[in-house]
This record gives C-alpha cells, structure tokens and sequence, in this order.
C-alpha cells in the first residue's frame, strides 16, 4: 500500500478526498464514544497541515440507501470541527450540488463532510456498475483518494472499494496502524493466543469461528452467541437470545475443537432475569445467577456468572496474546455489565500483547475508566478486525495494494 505521507510533499492546494469511519455510537444526537473520530485525527491533521482541501466520505449506521435525518453527519461534523479547532462544514447531500459546490469552495487546510454515504442506494449495492457509477461521482471531489475508515475495509462498498480504482489511493495512518498491529496477531503470535468473543451480533460471528479455532489456541465465548452453544450442549436456554439454525455448526465446532486440542471456553454459569428494557437501561425482574444447565424457562440470560468470570480471567491472565471483539452480557445495564469488566481488567493484567476491537468494546473499557494505553491496541473495526484474524482478504486494503501496483 501506499502511505498517506507519500502524498504530503505536492498535495499543497490539491483536492483529497478521504474515506473515514465515522459510525460513532449515539444516544439521539449525542455521541457517547467519539474514539473512531479520534483515530482519524493524525492523517487529517498531517493533510491540513501540508494544505491539502479535504473531502470527508462516511457512513452512519445502516440507513440503506434511503435519506434519514436519523443518521444525518451533523454530530459528527460538529465534534470533528471541535476536535481540530476548525469549523467542518457538512453537505446537505452526498455528491449533489451541495458536496460539490462546498467541496470546490475549500481553501488550502480546510475540511469539508459529505453526507452519509449510506443515502445513495449506490454505495452498499451488490451491482458493481451501479457502485462503479456512484464511485465516479466521489471520484469529482478529489483529485487523490486516502483510504482511512479501517473499520469498513471489510465491505466491498463504493466509497471504500470502487474508488480506489478511479483515483490514486493511498493508505492513511489509522489503516495502516492497524494493519500492523493486527499482522502481529496473524504472524507468529507469542502463545497461548486466546481470543475472546462476546457482543449481539450472533449470526455474523459464529461463522468466523471456523477460522479462529485455526489460529488461536482458545476461544472464549460470552454475549449473546453462548447460548447456542449451551444449546448445542443440550441445555435450555429460556428466553435467551438463540440462533437456532446454528445450533448444529456450534456442535460440529465443540467436536472440531475437542479433535485438534483447542479449548473452547463457555460460560458455566450466566445471569438471568425477566428480560430489560434497553431503552431505560433497566433491568425487568430480579437478577438471579443460574448454572449454565439450569437456565429456567421464561428466564433470560444477559450476562456470564461469577465461576464463569473466573473461569473466563484464568485463561485471558495465562495467555501472552490475547484479542477481544464483543461484552460477556448486557454491558450499558449496569446489572448485567460484571462479566465485560472481569475480561476489561484481566486484559490489563495480560503478559503480552492484548488487541480489543469493535467499536462496541472500545466504548465499553473507556467507559469503564480505562485509559487505551493501559491495553495494546484499540482496534476500530469490529468485524473488520475478526475477518482480518481470519486470514480473509479485505477488499479495501486489496484494493489498495493492487493501486500501489498500478493494477
Ligand atoms: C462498524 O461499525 O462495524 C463499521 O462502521 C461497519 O459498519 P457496518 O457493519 O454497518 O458495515
Ligand atoms: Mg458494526
């Protein structure tokens, strides 16, 4: 790939557009996290600073190519104005009139927003002339294209993949940064490599668990995929979230496991109640903590117990390599949010390299007073950082390596 600082001697007065990830959590229009717009601040300051006019592409959400105030760029482009002291002008729309006329105004060193990427239908099609043509139109906001949303390199997208092949693209910090820390973790990690999964995004992480048990020594698994393998051990899971469909596919991993002398660690023990009500952050009924076989029907699971805390810390503590994408339970109630600490401060306690990745996660450990440099690297992409560890090629980061061939 190329880097970002190849361009930094002649970009003086030239158009850059610049992809982000910008998918900051948000509470109405309040953002609760804004680590992912921290971690774009080195390649943007090093642009200004050589007087670059940057054009911002970014997502929010999954507004699927439909316009929706709910996930307009405002908060973004108001906290990234604040963080670099400059005022960051945000278009009414993406590459309409507006992003091109605000985009052709910029004076050397200024930013500029588009709206979120995700209004235009183009952006996430699977039809790549209908992607190639929304990139063509990105593609009139710059003259070069610097690649920096490491969160999104996982998804064929126009503003990720489609056009990089229309315009020089070059690498920025965060991507790189990122990439090298997470090769650490592919090449020769330091063992026992443990990784420990966790978050509500069942489906889409129980089929990376295939390729991890290659390459890590020990799973550990919390959050709302537990439960389909507790059903998978033939226990009742009540109400508990439950992929029924890969009930089977968790039995075949157990057996997978148990054949190539990788540990799967689940929870013995979970906290369970009538359910909550998100929304008020509040739990419904008392919490009570069952044995993982003894979940009682009409009851939910929302977070790991104390044995499986415990159980959960010895592996993470005795491990020199440890990666953590996704909370053991529940973890913006209170009540259900003990396990998620247990496996933040057992992170801190590792002997070697620990990676925390997703922006769930990130938001957790910094909420729960953790400073990022107590841990190796916080990664910003979620499942861009899993399918990294899974030895998939990532179309954004292939994109720019075949650029950076002249391909
Ligand atoms: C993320 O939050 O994981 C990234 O911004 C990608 O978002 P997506 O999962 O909606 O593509
Ligand atoms: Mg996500």
């Amino acid at each position: 790939m190329r880097s970002v600082n190849e361009l930094l001697d002649d970009v003086r007065g030239k158009r850059v557009v610049i992809r982000c990830d910008f998918n900051v959590p948000l509470d109405g229009d309040v953002i609760t996290d804004d680590g992912r717009i921290k971690a774009a601040l080195p390649t943007l300051t090093k642009l200004r600073d050589a007087g670059a006019r940057i054009t911002v592409l970014a997502h929010l959400g999954r507004p699927k190519g439909q316009v929706n105030p709910k996930y307009s760029l405002a908060p973004v482009a108001a906290r990234l104005g604040e963080l670099i002291g400059a005022d960051v002008k945000l278009a009414a729309d993406v590459v309409g009139p507006s992003a091109q006329e605000l985009s052709a105004s910029l004076a050397d060193g200024q930013i500029c927003l588009a709206e979120n990427v995700r209004y235009e239908p183009g952006e996430e099609s699977k039809d790549e002339t209908e992607r190639a043509a929304l990139a063509a139109q990105y593609a009139k906001l710059g003259d070069v294209y610097v690649s920096d949303g490491f969160g999104v390199v996982h998804r064929k997208q126009a503003s990720v993949y489609d056009i990089a092949k229309l315009l020089p693209a070059y690498a920025g910090e965060l991507v790189a940064k990122e990439v090298e820390v997470l090769s650490k973790l592919t090449t020769n990690p330091e063992r026992p490599f443990t990784v420990v999964l966790g978050g509500a995004k069942v489906a889409d992480k129980l089929a990376v668990i295939d390729n991890l048990l290659k390459v890590a020594d020990a799973l550990v698994i919390g959050g709302g995929m537990a439960y389909t393998f507790l059903a998978a051990q033939g226990y009742g899971v009540g109400n508990s979230i439950l992929d029924a469909e890969k009930v089977d596919v968790c039995t075949e991993y157990l057996k997978q496991a148990e054949a190539t002398g990788k540990k799967i660690v689940l929870p013995v023990d979970v906290r369970v109640s009538d359910g909550m009500d998100f929304a008020a952050r509040k739990v419904i009924g008392d919490v009570e903590i069952v044995a993982a076989d003894q979940i009682p029907a009409g009851k939910e699971g929302l977070d790991i117990g104390p044995e499986s805390e415990k159980l959960f810390v010895d592996t993470v503590r005795s491990s020199h390599t440890v990666f953590w994408n996704g909370p053991a339970g529940v973890a913006e109630i209170p009540a259900f949010a003990e396990g998620t600490a247990a496996i933040a401060k057992a992170l801190t306690e590792v002997d070697g390299l620990t990676v925390i990745g997703g922006g769930d996660s990130a938001a957790v450990v910094r909420d729960l007073g953790y400073a990022d440099d107590q841990f190796g690297w916080i990664s910003t992409g979620g499942g861009a950082s899993l399918e990294y560890l899974e030895g998939k090629e990532l179309p954004g980061l292939a994109v720019l390596e075949a650029s950076a061939k002249g391909e």
